[in-house]
């Protein structure tokens, strides 16, 4: 069962200390929870750090290629600039990440701009500060970026992103790549090669290659060889029609390992799959092999998180079910609730017992969908006791919201046995921060 869980507990074969308390990144549980209180996401940088590496060496066969982070899955001042200190390149696909991740000073050349939308002021700070590539979406986007960029005087450096009319095996909410999405250039019709050119002839605008995500939490590869036959046939029409492009990238979506069940292929496995695919790809088409770039997201932070609740009220529901309620629940993980996600989670203060009964846990908001975890085994749970629930590192924080006017969870990061505060706890102050009563509405008798 130990592979399920949060890093720490994998790097250090340690679960437990002599208290029976849940250790992360060599802190304390209990004492974590009673220093900065709960519920409270932990991030233990080891975890990170180790699965930065593994991905580098699971690439390295590559003759050149670049792993760049996806934003999206966590993303704070702090993350931005423990990101860029492993000299990772940055996925943001918002202004909001771009100035957090331009404020943590991050190099702006390392950053790609994905989205499919972007507003001219999105476009025109990325122009501004040079940004490493802007990821173009669609042929509107390719034309307003060739004027803006003309009207500036200076130049984008862009990739095209292609809906390569792949289905990957995963929740139909994260898939991203079949034909049809709301993302990127269709393959169908010659669509994608009549884009190229189009980006060949504009002023401007230097097209360096191509991009396509095919979705998310994908356990299996054969998706990914099928995306990379698609794109390699792709890149050999334009050379074709005399358009060099070295630079692919095959975006994220390696999934991980959530519960037991779950058999994700491991980054080594993906890594490996990938060069084969390539190459003979690469072969097939007569190509000389691109740079290849990666975006993990989940892969990178997911097991790196761990949230910790405090149980309240236990509530059998007699010929029915046992429900444990914890401080926090949707606001702070809504992706049981959007994509009937499953998670596994242990009771921090009492590693050292058996589980012995079957519990539902729910958090506080007012939905009958605030459910974190159906049925699971627990040695038997009393109000104060502390859940972890494992896994909580990816799409958590970046999602959450302040449904039910519940304040956002603070993240501490561990390691080596010392905690530091990446985000503080909101406060009620902060949810009515920008709130405005009209003048109005303060006279009497509106
Ligand atoms: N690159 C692009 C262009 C993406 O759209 C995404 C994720 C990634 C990379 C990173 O994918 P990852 O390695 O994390 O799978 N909120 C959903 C996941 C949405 C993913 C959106 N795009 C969830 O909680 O499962």
């Amino acid at each position: 069962m130990l592979h399920v869980w949060g890093g720490t507990t994998l790097n250090y074969k340690e679960t437990h200390n002599k208290a029976g308390h849940l250790v992360i990144g060599g802190c304390d549980v209990v004492k974590l929870a009673s220093q900065w209180g709960t519920p409270l996401y932990v991030f233990d940088e080891e975890e990170v750090v180790n699965s930065v590496n593994t991905f580098r060496d699971a690439l390295s066969s590559l003759p050149d290629y670049e792993i760049i982070y996806a934003g999206k899955a966590l993303l704070t001042l702090g993350i931005a600039r423990f990101m860029a200190n492993l000299g990772l390149s940055l996925d943001v696909v918002s202004g909001g990440e771009l100035y957090m991740a331009l404020t943590a000073g991050f190099p702006p050349e390392k950053i790609y701009f994905h989205g499919n939308n972007k507003t001219a002021a999105e476009l025109d700070t990325a122009l501004e500060v040079g940004i490493g590539r802007i990821v173009v979406d669609n042929l509107y986007e390719l034309e307003f970026l060739s004027d803006l960029a003309r009207k500036k005087g200076r130049s984008a450096d862009i990739m095209l992103r292609i809906m390569p009319g792949v289905e990957a095996h995963t929740h139909s909410y994260i898939q991203t790549g079949q034909l049809d999405s709301k993302f990127g250039i269709s393959v169908a019709n010659n669509q994608a090669v009549d884009a190229i050119k189009l980006a060949a002839s504009l002023p401007r605008i230097n097209l360096r290659g191509l991009h396509c995500h095919i979705g998310s939490q994908i356990f299996e590869l054969a998706s990914y060889a099928k995306t990379i036959d698609v794109m390699m046939a792709i890149m050999a029409n334009a050379k074709a029609a005399g358009i060099m492009l070295p630079e692919l990238d095959l975006g994220g979506g390696l999934g991980i390992k959530y519960i037991t069940g779950d058999q994700p292929a491991s980054t080594q496995e993906f890594g490996k799959f990938l060069a084969e695919a390539l190459h003979s790809a690469a072969a097939k088409y007569e190509l000389e092999m691109p740079k290849i770039m990666v975006e993990p997201g989940r892969s990178l932070v997911g097991a790196a998180g761990t949230t910790i609740y405090r149980v309240g009220s236990i509530k059998e529901n007699k010929g029915g079910r046992t429900y444990a309620a914890v401080d926090g629940g949707m606001g702070d993980n809504p992706r049981v609730a959007l994509y009937q996600a499953r998670y596994h989670a242990v009771v921090a203060n009492k590693m050292g017992q058996s589980p012995e009964k079957t519990y539902t846990i729910v958090g506080k908001y007012c939905e009958s969908g605030d459910v974190l975890i159906n049925n699971i085994q627990l040695p038997r749970l009393e109000p104060g006791d502390l859940l972890a629930v494992f896994c909580t590192g990816a799409y958590n924080y970046t999602m959450a919201s302040n449904y039910n006017a519940i304040p956002r969870l603070p993240i501490v990061t561990v390691y080596r046995g010392s905690s530091d505060l990446v985000v503080e706890r909101e406060q009620y102050q902060d949810l009515i921060r920008l709130h405005r009563i009209p003048e109005r509405w303060l006279k009497d008798g509106v």
